[in-house]
């Protein structure tokens, strides 16, 4: 499945994957840090943004989702193989980390270095399943906006909602601009998406963590217990952001991320 992919820079490559109900915008500020000496690439996963229309048809609601997790991971070796990229350093946000733990186990050999920022290995609970379920009805019925809405309050750090409205009100109207199916798809695949932890200490590549100090949707200690589990792990905690860490501070997510790929990729 052919992606819509932005490509920018020249240097050992890098791929940036989105978190939901996102876009490949939600990058912006890394590529212009990073373009001067690494090859970006940007995905729209299916579904979203340039890939809207490369969603497969959505099945009957709570039924088996149109697109898994592991789908998404295939599209991006199909990504790389289209670019001529042999292995890439795998940057997942959030959704766009549980693609990237699905492709560095299943496709190691991709990988060049792996970031996992604002992200898990773990499992959604039944709980969390049955809101998942609910959530995509409810985008079905009643279109993105009610999911951009609960997503709005969640993203953000205190200190962001209180002095970036307009950040905020941005990231949202964007949210609120996806297709209902794709909104829907994604959450059936969060929904059904495997348990990485067994796999984490067979990750064999430079790896760093990032999480916001005040992420409410993958809090510190996912982070925390995912650094432990990979060998030789690192961790960085940025303080004052919330989930969307690399939007709110992008001058502190740069920097960790630079130092990160500096250190870990060969030229
Ligand atoms: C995301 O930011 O990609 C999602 O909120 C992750 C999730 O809901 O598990």
């Amino acid at each position: 499945m052919s992606l819509f992919v932005r490509d920018e820079g020249t240097g050992p490559a890098v791929l940036l994957v989105h978190g939901f109900p996102l876009g490949g915008w939600m990058w912006d500020a890394q590529v212009e840090a990073l373009k001067a000496r690494y090859r970006v690439l940007v995905p729209d996963l299916r579904g979203f943004g340039g890939s809207a229309a490369a969603l497969p048809p959505l099945p009957p609601d709570g039924a088996a989702p149109a697109i898994t997790i592991d789908d998404h991971a295939d599209d991006l070796a199909a990504t790389l193989a289209s670019k001529g990229v042999e292995r890439a350093a795998v940057v997942g946000f959030s959704m766009g980390g549980y693609v990237a733990l699905s492709l560095v186990e299943r496709r190691l050999e991709l990988c060049s270095a792996l970031v996992l920022a604002d992200t898990k290995a773990a499992p959604d609970a039944e709980e969390a399943k049955a809101g998942r379920t609910a959530s995509a009805q409810k985008a079905i019925r009643e279109g993105a906006g009610p999911i951009a809405d609960g997503m709005a309050q969640k993203l953000f750090a205190a200190a962001t909602h209180k002095e970036r409205a307009a950040l905020v009100a941005d990231v949202r109207a964007k949210m609120a601009a996806v297709a209902p199916a794709a909104v829907a798809a994604a959450l059936l695949a969060m929904r059904d998406r495997a348990d990485r932890r067994p796999h984490l200490a067979q990750v064999r590549v430079p790896t760093l963590v990032i999480v916001g100090a005040e992420d409410a949707i993958t809090p510190p200690a996912e982070a925390e217990s995912m650094k432990a589990a990979i060998p030789g792990a690192s961790l960085v905690k940025i303080e004052g952001a919330g989930h969307l860490s690399n939007v709110e501070r992008p001058a502190e997510f740069n920097a960790a991320l630079l130092r990160f790929l500096d250190a870990s990729l060969t030229r």
